[in-house]
């Protein structure tokens, strides 16, 4: 055999070394736990045969605590590119059968290579996460690898698409680089938390388990931290292939055209017949957005958090938008402290990303109270209230029912540089519910009337005659058209392809005081 071909025949045989890990023993103990390897992930990920790998041959130049005879090729992170529906996307995944994936100087060296890269080409990055955190035997320089990392995050926000997997453990610093991505999704079992159960026993005496204290069902619905929670890694895989699809792959990009059968003119006559007589009837917004966007396909954001207000991605003929809709059927569509952030969040992400705004409105108003108050809403409220006026990207409103106080103002409305602000003729567009207000009007008649409900229906009526209705504020434009509702499909269409080339800039500053 000459020396080239004994070269080759040595180079294969390392690649195979490297591909194994931390040996078969190893993986086969991720499958029993029910997990993928790094390898099996990325490939499920990518489209098959599109993956190139990076530093397939890097090792860990720790020799700490004996580990100079513990060096694995790859060091516990695989590393690359390949394409997602012939999109490209740069990814790492880190490997639990490597010291359980934990993060060395030069495995965070790898993911910044990718990160790097990823911002001069202009493309998304996802990680997938599996790790005891930081490597113990490295000590500082593993937690400067971290923060490496953590700069990256920073400065390729609003300018790549950051998407993060959990799929395993990802506890104390480690949870700061998915924190600063844009969309989390974690999987059944795999849990993300500042300090363990142990940590929480010693210093506050309480007990907990993993699950109980960081796991996908705790953060996807008391936390807000995960926006995405699956059953298993498969579905996970798939949400973030659903995802990117409605992403471009950075902020000087729109998100490819998705082209569809579903005709631009689709009526729905059970839109004209949704809402109920009773103004304090609730009715489901998810029927609504299913019946107006394109196939009735809707990806939902943070489905179990804060479900008074939904947000999600659609496509109206083909163009992705960020919808933002009151929730009527939970709490009555109110916002509060969490929903508020919750959608500022989105809000921002769709304006950093160029994707057009469609907000659907039913809102009573904010949540009164002390709980609310005490927890700030004030602030959170003003979040949204923020991301909404900062947006230039088009933006569309529907107002369907209730658009009372300081929610009107906040939800898109045409003072926040709403382009687009229609009405269905079922709006009330006021200062606040006929109830309240008369309360406060005719506070001393109310006291002194004889038959005091009899008393209240009589003024009630009369604020709903000025106020319930939403052509009050289409007297003053602030109301660009009163539609019907069957009809609201084809409205948004027309104004999305009307505001296709909007171009509108903030002032020039170094960056905002969003109020945090
Ligand atoms: C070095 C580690 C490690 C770590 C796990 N291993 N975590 N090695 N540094 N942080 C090694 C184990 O020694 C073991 O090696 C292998 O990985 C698998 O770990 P097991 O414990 O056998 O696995 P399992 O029972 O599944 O438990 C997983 C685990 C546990 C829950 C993640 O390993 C664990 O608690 N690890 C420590 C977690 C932690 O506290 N990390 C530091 C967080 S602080 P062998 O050779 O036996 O297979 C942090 C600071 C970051 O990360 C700050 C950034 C700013």
């Amino acid at each position: 055999m000459s020396r080239q071909l004994e070269e080759v025949k040595s180079l294969i045989s390392l690649r195979e070394k490297a591909r194994l890990g931390g040996g078969q023993k190893r993986i086969d103990s991720q499958h029993e736990k029910g997990k993928f390897t790094a390898r099996e992930r990325i490939a499920m990920l990518l489209d098959e045969g599109s993956f190139e790998e990076f530093d397939m041959f890097v090792t860990h130049r720790c020799t700490n605590f004996g580990m100079e005879k513990n060096r694995v090729l790859g060091d516990g992170v695989v590393t690359g590119y390949g394409t997602i529906g012939g999109r490209l996307v740069y990814v790492f995944a880190q490997d639990f059968t490597v010291l359980g994936g934990s993060l060395s100087e030069t495995f965070a060296q790898k993911i910044c290579k990718v990160m790097d890269i990823a911002m001069k080409v202009g493309a998304p990055v996802i990680g997938i996460n599996d790790s005891g955190g930081a490597r113990i035997q490295e000590g500082v320089n593993a937690l400067a690898g971290y923060t490496e990392i953590f700069q990256r995050n920073i400065l390729a926000s609003g300018v790549i698409p950051q998407i993060s997997a959990i799929f395993g453990p990802c506890a104390g610093g480690a949870v700061y680089s998915p924190a600063l991505t844009d969309f989390n999704i974690m999987s059944k079992g795999s849990y993300m938390f500042l300090t363990g159960p142990k940590v929480v026993k010693s210093v506050l005496g309480e007990d907990v388990t993993q699950e109980t204290l960081g796991g996908a069902s705790v953060h996807s619905s008391k936390s807000g931290v995960a926006h995405f929670s699956v059953d298993n890694e498969e579905i996970g895989i798939e949400t973030i292939k659903e995802l990117l699809s409605y992403l471009p792959q950075n902020n000087m990009e729109r998100t490819p055209l998705v082209p569809t059968n579903d005709p631009i003119n689709r009526m729905d006559d059970l839109l004209n017949d949704i809402i109920p007589d009773n103004p304090n009837k609730p009715y489901n917004m998810y029927s609504v957005i299913q019946s107006i966007v394109d196939d009735g396909k809707f990806l939902e954001v943070h489905k179990d958090y804060a479900k008074s207000l939904i947000v999600g991605f659609a496509r109206f003929d083909g163009i992705a938008v960020g919808i933002v809709a009151n929730q009527p059927s939970v709490l009555a569509g109110v916002l509060d402290s969490n929903s508020s952030r919750k959608g500022a969040r989105f809000v921002r992400f769709c304006d950093a990303f160029n994707i057009p705004i469609i907000t659907l409105e039913d809102v009573p108003g904010f949540l009164p109270g002390t709980q609310q108050e005490y927890n700030g809403i004030i602030l959170h409220g003003a979040k949204l209230l923020y991301a909404f006026g900062e947006a230039t990207v088009p933006k569309i409103t529907v107002v369907l029912r209730k658009a009372y106080g300081g929610a009107y103002c906040v939800m898109s409305s045409k003072h926040l540089r709403g382009d687009i602000n229609y009405a269905w003729p079922t709006a009330e567009i006021a200062v606040m519910g006929p109830s309240g207000a008369i309360e406060i009007l005719y506070g001393k008649e109310l006291q002194e009337a004889e038959d005091k409900e009899a008393f209240k229906a009589e003024k009630e009526k009369e604020y709903r005659d000025a106020f319930a209705n939403p052509y009050n504020a289409a007297k003053y434009g602030y109301i660009d058209d009163v539609i019907e509702p069957r009809n609201t499909r084809f409205r948004i269409i027309r104004a999305l392809h009307q505001l296709e080339n909007k171009k509108l800039t903030n002032p020039a500053k170094k960056h905002d005081n969003l109020p945090l």
